[in-house]
């Protein structure tokens, strides 16, 4: 049998580092932080951002994978939210602030959280601040950007297989679970060769990762969702990191933003 196709390492092996390049020790920010991770879908938040949270001892809270539970479960948010996902569109404001304040709420916020995909729109942004106001004059403490051009990111988003209880991301080239990259070159992606690492169970793939669906979901982005980060520059508290490259040089760039 030939050797296995190497493969990125899988996004919780890549080393925290301890140190700074000039052996200065790194330590997260401390007191509570409310960050938010935001890009264009398929830039990685969903691939840096548990990791992010484990860093900060602080929980992910990611409004697709509250959408898509909700959807699963056949609660009324998932009824109101599944056929807007499905075509790529944004669901209504209400719904997700909605979804995101009673979650806020939990007594594993109150360190703060990781912001995944939320807010994107102006009016979701307001929401956000008007609701962590009330929270003793809370607000958002820092916001990461991840560039990464739209050309990059059907690639992406059209070989992502993911791990739906935990919300793990996998791809058929650029992070292959241990399942497929064990296999010889070549051999198909199917819930039979796409296994999640950590519990060996079939990985799906998710109804909006159609190039149709993408289209919509990137002309959402830059009309709505790209200028909310005029909002938080106005703050002073964005950080831009460029996403286009390998999943360990971003992650580098990301724990710089957070020791800085
Ligand atoms: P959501 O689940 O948030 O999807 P999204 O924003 O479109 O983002 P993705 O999950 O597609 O991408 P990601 O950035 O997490 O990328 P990932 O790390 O997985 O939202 C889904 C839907 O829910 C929305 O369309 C909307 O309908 C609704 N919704 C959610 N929030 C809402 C809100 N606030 N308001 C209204 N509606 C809302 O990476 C992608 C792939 O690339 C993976 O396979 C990964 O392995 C690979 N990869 C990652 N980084 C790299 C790299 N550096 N190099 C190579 N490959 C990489």
């Amino acid at each position: 049998m030939s050797d296995p196709e190497p493969s990125w390492p899988l996004w919780v092996d890549l080393p925290l580092r301890r140190t700074h390049a000039d052996g200065r020790p790194r330590t997260p920010p401390r007191g509570r932080q409310i960050l938010m991770v935001f890009g264009p879908p398929g830039s990685g938040k969903g691939s840096h951002c548990p990791r992010v949270g484990e860093l900060l001892g602080v929980p992910h809270l990611s409004t697709g994978d509250m959408l898509r539970a909700a959807v699963a479960a056949g609660t009324e948010t998932g009824l109101r939210a599944k056929d807007a996902m499905q075509a790529g569109a944004l669901v209504t404001d209400d719904l997700v602030v909605a979804v995101v304040v009673d979650r806020l709420a939990e007594p594993d916020c109150e360190n703060g959280c990781v912001l995944d995909g939320f807010p994107r729109t102006e009016a979701q942004a307001v929401a956000l601040d008007d609701a962590l106001a009330k929270r003793g004059n809370q607000k958002v403490t820092k916001v990461i950007a991840l560039d990464v051009p739209d050309r990059a990111l059907t690639a992406r988003v059209c070989g992502r297989w993911v791990h739906e209880k935990s919300g793990r991301s996998y791809h058929v080239d650029f992070a292959k679970p241990a399942s497929l990259a064990a296999l010889p070159a070549g051999a198909a992606p199917t819930p039979e060769t796409m296994r999640d690492d950590a519990t060996g169970e079939p990985l799906a793939r998710r109804a909006d990762d159609t190039e149709e669906a993408l289209a919509t979901r990137l002309q959402a982005y830059h009309a709505q969702s790209a200028p909310v980060l005029a909002h938080y520059d106005n703050a002073g508290c964005v950080a831009r990191v460029d996403g286009d490259r390998p999943p360990e040089q971003v992650w580098a760039a990301i724990e710089d933003v957070l020791a800085a």
